[in-house]
């Protein structure tokens, strides 16, 4: 029996309440299979936490969290603590800390699932975004000069090292290469002189060495229009950390809605825990509500099972949001049912189980 040490944070608002349906269907996972388990640590930082200590983790945080095979976190950033003090204390403290460079964000639309595009059939939505996450526009690099004077000046750096850049684009150019699909880099090079032409120019470099995958380069402005009129030219998609934040709420908009939407926050070596999370928000306008969709943190859960190599259940995972999907007897509010975020979890597990 192979077991898997977790850990989970849930975090703040909604996180806690999908994260448990989450753990739920793992465990269920684990226990039809029989041949591995999931050993659970919750670690009960977040915003409250921050309220009592003062900070958004413990200070050896990274270090406890060091030892674990991966980490299922739920969401961060609650009223009454600024977002850049709770999301740098703790989301974006793993990322880094863990050199979690690669951000893998599915954008498919599932059968059953709400689309906004009209005549948009599931194949028409299929891709796969590898967003950079651990440099570029969220480096942190910068300076606050004179504040609050009238001559007031802010500075917010992006760094785009040749290491970081190279590194993401590769892995991109293997996903293409492996999954056979083309591979588009959405990037900014003709305002964005320097980093965004480097960027240019390494995915041109790197692609040297995949003169197999069929590739294609597009501005930001014009890859969020075609997104929306066109989704179907994309399917492995390479970009920065804040174009790539950016463009994944656009594609949970056409996939289904936040409520639907999965990433991964990858460490490729295997060095550190890579972790895994929705990538919608705390919500504060529905936590507490017992309404929040849990099916986000779901298809998280399906990306821990691919993760460590039980892709038939990570499929069974999606397989049943699928049906969940098409059945329309059991979804949250914010995709057209009367559900709650349990009995959507349950009714996961139900389908698992063969119910
Ligand atoms: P959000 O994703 O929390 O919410 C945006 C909208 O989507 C809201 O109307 C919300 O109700 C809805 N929504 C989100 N997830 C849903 C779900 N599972 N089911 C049903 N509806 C859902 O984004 P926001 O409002 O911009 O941010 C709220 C807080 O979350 C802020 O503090 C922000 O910094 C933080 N945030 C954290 C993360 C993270 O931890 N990964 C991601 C994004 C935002
Ligand atoms: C996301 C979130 C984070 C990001 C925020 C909360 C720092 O929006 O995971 O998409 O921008 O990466
Ligand atoms: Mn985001």
């Amino acid at each position: 029996m192979i077991t898997y040490k977790m850990a989970s944070v849930p975090g703040d608002g909604i996180g806690p309440e999908v994260i448990a349906e989450g753990i739920k269907v793992l465990n269920a996972a684990a226990a039809l299979d029989g041949g591995f388990r999931f050993e659970w640590t919750e670690f009960p930082w977040g915003c409250d936490f921050y309220l009592q200590h003062g900070k958004m983790m413990d200070d050896d945080g990274i270090e406890q969290l060091k030892q674990f095979d991966a980490i299922y976190l739920g969401a961060v950033g609650a009223p009454g603590v600024p977002d850049h003090i709770s999301l740098w204390g703790l989301l974006l403290e793993i990322r880094k800390g863990f050199d979690q460079y690669i951000n893998l964000r599915p954008v498919k639309l599932l059968r059953g699932a709400p689309c906004p595009l009209k005549d948009a059939k599931p194949e028409d939505i299929d891709m796969t975004f590898v967003r950079e996450n651990s440099e570029g526009e969220y480096a942190g690099s910068g300076a606050w000069l004179y504040k609050d004077q009238p001559n007031e000046v802010v500075i917010q750096n992006g760094v785009f090292s040749r290491h970081g850049c190279e590194r993401v684009i590769r892995y991109a150019y293997e996903l293409a290469r492996k999954e056979h699909k083309t591979l588009t880099s959405i990037s900014k090079g003709n305002a964005l002189n320097y980093s965004m032409v480097f960027w240019d120019q390494v995915f041109a470099e790197v692609g040297r060495e995949y003169p197999d995958v069929k590739t294609y380069s597009l501005l930001v402005d014009a890859a969020s229009m075609f997104m929306v009129k066109n989704p179907k030219r994309f399917e492995i998609v390479v970009t920065s950390n804040l174009f790539g934040d950016i463009l994944t709420d656009l594609g949970a908009a056409i996939a289904g809605g936040m409520g639907l939407a999965a990433g991964a926050n990858l460490n490729p070596e295997r060095k550190f825990p890579s972790m895994f999370e929705p990538i919608h928000g705390s919500a504060p306008d529905i936590a507490g509500k017992g309404i929040a969709d849990p099916l986000a943190a779901i298809w998280s859960a399906s990306q821990v099972l691919d993760f460590f190599g039980h892709e038939d259940w990570g499929r069974k995972v999606i397989d049943a949001i699928e049906r969940l999907l098409t059945e329309k007897q059991v979804l949250t509010p914010d995709i057209g049912g009367t559900a709650s975020t349990r009995e959507v979890g349950d009714a996961v597990v139900r389908i698992l189980e063969g119910k």
